[in-house]
């Protein structure tokens, strides 16, 4: 069982369909370019610095704000000296809650995309603190450097107040989120009588798991570069997941037209959820643009990254009960979560539980409890994430309790069905996950009785865990100009916050059109193109790919009335079902020698260019009668190492069912970085309170651990065939949030056939082993 390295240079990846790269101009089949391993398009403008990330534009006497942030929790500003700070050479001014322009906004708290139900966080609105690193001032100066030292100057006064940070002292504060904000789902209804069928089962297991605060911590801090035109309009770079989301937010809260505020965002240095709503850094800009009418810029340090949304420290309860066979009798699945005294922000944390597995008797509960803390945000597969955490360690010991092997009891309680909506699944190859994963991890050698294994001096685990995921569709539009060089030209206002969105909608373009990818061009992150969601939720191939799919649809039927117009009509009366597009020519199905080139087809229509827009709009109807979700098995080996209570990682097999996979390689390297990302999430990540301070302490790299290389081995990949006609016409079902469910249950129940120590506190650090 060897298993397979990561080519380094690899163009067809291993597990994915039909390799190859695409480019050149030969004529090829375009659908064979759906699921090639195509190279970045983007990739050489990212390694070569030429692409340009929100705080790298530059304007015309451009200045830099720097953002002072609250040293208390919560209380009162008394009083801001900013003398020395404005005494300072260039700089030339600082913002505070009291010297800040009126702004009609502050009395009617817009709600931006991504909002949870509640009144959003107005910077500078008054003199009260609600949370630890709030920002307080904005100093503008010349460069950031005195920018910087001149914050350091001003002092701040305050009125302090009792905090409360501390989510178990705070528990009798917990409550019962609505539904109140699109897309979070209130756990399902119970189903049956859990408890009397807990207690009647032959084996259960009851267990209560945590999980840390922690930070999205992208490589590229949030920062915005607002241009200020002579005319009051502004052209912004910022760092988000939705440039719509972004116009939307300055228009409506400095009450400004659409056509007076752009908003670009051409490159994400990552996001992962923390650009999905608009940050304070976006609103201290434009008011200090608006105060000082010329440009400005605001860029967070690493330290600032921890103030404005983590995901949610989680308290959870799995008990379940089965049969002496195995069979699921009941399921209860608790969870705690906190949030803000000023936004409710809820997640889908328990609701997994009652659609992963066949059970008759279930019941779930989901609690907020507030905090003087930032308000939480959606990070990676928010909610699933931990409560898939939660269920798939209880099912491990669900197995251990049964004697019985994890993956059996897995697959002997499969579900066919969702229960929880009482829908089958649009598709669902979770059975090929398992069999393909187990097989190619090796996991049938696995000896059954923990601490058995060994490797020299480290004890040997081996563990797994199910993910889960959503698969979703929203509405969007797209662009296309084809031009008579035969080159094309398609966008949408979507991003790529480094998910591979440029290469995967160039690939859908070029074939839909049967060109190259190196005759399409996608253009993106810019409010001005045709409207497109938040990059969030896994949706954007489904969404924005089936835009570009419409639209380029729409190009072929163009295309094909034109060359109807050519001399001697050489494809005849024939329809786009007779027709194929490839190689820049319309193809006759029956006689592929009988063609007519692109250029030809225009030319004969006496048109320079061909442009159109479309709009990809689900098909909710239909989808509906379905469950439309990702799945995945993942198979984890661990050494620890006894003396020191070290944890290696040393195999992960991840085998996904996500749809149709656009982009073989592109699709690999999600699910690579979400894996490392649940190596973090199960063995180093927290972001620790300090609560006397009410304040988040380790703050920067140093002391916020990640997995470096060092910390990753072999990572594999597989992604089963899986069809769906449901999901969208692409078949796609998203890969940006499935690859980390389920990896910090596997680490785990790996760490606990290694060592016999069930940890069920994340992270699993060396001390709790020891
Ligand atoms: Mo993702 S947490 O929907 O950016």
């Amino acid at each position: 069982n060897a298993p397979r390295k990561a080519p380094l240079e690899g163009h067809t990846s291993e597990g994915g369909p039909r390799g190859g790269e695409g480019t050149g101009g030969e004529a090829r089949e375009g659908a064979s370019l759906l699921g090639a391993g195509v190279r970045r398009v983007d990739g050489r403008a990212k390694v070569t610095g030429a692409a340009q990330y929100a705080a790298e534009f530059d304007a015309e006497g451009l200045v830099h704000g720097h953002v002072v942030s609250s040293a208390i929790a919560r209380g009162r500003i008394e009083h801001i000296d900013t003398r020395d700070a404005l005494s300072v050479e260039g700089v030339l001014h600082v913002l505070t809650h009291e010297n800040r322009p009126r702004l009609a906004w502050f009395d009617n708290s817009y709600r931006d995309d991504d909002a949870p139900g509640g009144s959003p966080f107005r910077p500078l609105y008054d003199d009260r603190i609600v949370y630890s690193g709030q920002p307080i001032a904005l100093v503008v100066a010349s460069t950031p450097e005195i920018a910087r030292y001149a914050a350091s100057l001003l002092r701040v006064t305050y009125q302090r107040e009792v905090h409360e940070v501390d989510l178990r002292a705070a528990l009798p504060e917990a409550f019962t989120p609505k539904a109140e904000r699109e897309g979070y789902e209130p756990p399902p209804r119970p189903r049956g009588h859990a408890d009397e069928a807990l207690a009647a089962a032959e084996v259960s297991v009851d267990a209560a798991y945590s999980s840390p605060f922690e930070h999205h911590n992208p490589m590229e801090p949030h920062a915005s570069t607002v241009v200020y035109a002579p005319d009051g309009s502004l052209t912004i770079y910022d760092k988000t997941q939705g440039v719509l989301n972004c116009q939307a937010y300055v228009t409506k809260v400095f009450g400004m037209a659409k056509e007076q505020v752009r908003v670009l965002s051409p490159f994400v240095g990552g996001a992962f959820g923390s650009g999905l709503r608009p940050q304070y850094q976006l609103f201290l800009a434009v008011m200090a643009a608006r105060a000082l009418k010329r440009s400005v810029r605001v860029v967070l340090t690493r330290q600032q990254m921890f103030t404005f949304g983590h995901r949610p420290q989680t308290l959870q309860r799995v008990s379940l009960g089965a049969s002496k066979d195995g069979r699921l009798q009941a399921v209860i699945h608790e969870a705690i979560g906190e949030t803000s005294r000023f936004e409710r922000y809820a997640e889908a944390v328990v609701n997994w539980s009652g659609m992963l597995y066949q059970c008759d008797n279930v019941r779930f509960d989901y609690k907020l409890v507030p905090l003087d803390v930032y308000t939480p945000l959606d990070m990676r597969a928010p909610g699933a994430v931990l409560g898939v955490f939660a269920l798939e360690c209880a099912m491990d010991e669900l197995a251990h309790a049964l004697g019985m092997d994890p993956l059996a009891l897995r697959l002997k309680n499969y579900a066919e069905r969702d229960q929880n909506k009482d829908k089958p699944f649009s598709s669902k190859e979770l059975r090929a996950c398992y069999t393909q994963g187990a097989e190619r991890f090796g996991w049938s050698r696995r000896a059954p009785k923990p601490r058995s294994m060994r490797d020299g001096k480290r004890l040997v685990g081996w563990g797994m865990a199910t993910g889960l995921w959503e698969a979703m569709q929203m509405k969007a539009s797209a662009k296309a100009v084809l031009s008579i060089d035969g080159k094309l030209t398609v966008s949408s206002a979507t991003s790529d916050i480094g998910t591979g969105t440029y290469t995967a909608m160039t690939q859908i373009a070029a074939a839909t059109l049967g060109l190259a990818v190196d005759e399409v061009t996608f253009k993106l992150g810019d409010s001005s193109l045709p409207p497109a969601p938040l990059q969030g939720g896994s949706w954007t191939v489904s969404s924005v790919g089936t835009a570009v799919r419409v639209v380029c649809e729409q190009v072929r039927a163009r295309l094909l009335e034109l060359a109807r117009k050519v001399e001697g009509a050489p494809l005849g009366k024939a329809k786009l079902e007779d027709v194929t597009f490839a190689g820049g020519r319309i193809h006759l199905r029956r006689d592929p020698s009988c063609s007519v080139s692109f250029v030809e087809a225009m030319r004969a229509g006496e048109v320079l260019s061909i442009e159109e827009e479309g709009v990809g709009v689900p098909r909710s109807q239909e989808q509906n009668k379905f469950t439309r979700a990702t799945h995945s098995a993942v198979f984890v080996e661990v050494k620890v190492d006894e003396d020191l209570g070290t944890v290696e990682v040393s195999r992960v097999v991840s085998a996904i069912a996500g749809g149709r996979i656009v982009n073989a390689k592109t699709g690999r390297s999600q699910i690579l970085g979400a894996v490392v990302w649940g190596i973090g999430m199960a063995l180093e990540e927290e972001t620790l309170m300090d609560p006397k301070l009410g304040r988040f302490m380790n703050h920067s790299f140093a002391e916020y651990h990640v997995p470096v290389n060092a910390d990753v081995r072999e990572i594999d990949v597989i992604f089963v065939e899986e069809e769906d006609t449901i999901v969208n016409p692409l078949g796609v079902k998203g890969l940006g949030e499935i690859g980390i469910v389920g990896v910090a249950a596997a680490i785990a129940n790996a760490v606990f056939h290694a060592t016999g120590k069930r940890i069920r506190d994340l992270p699993i650090t060396l001390d709790k082993l020891l």
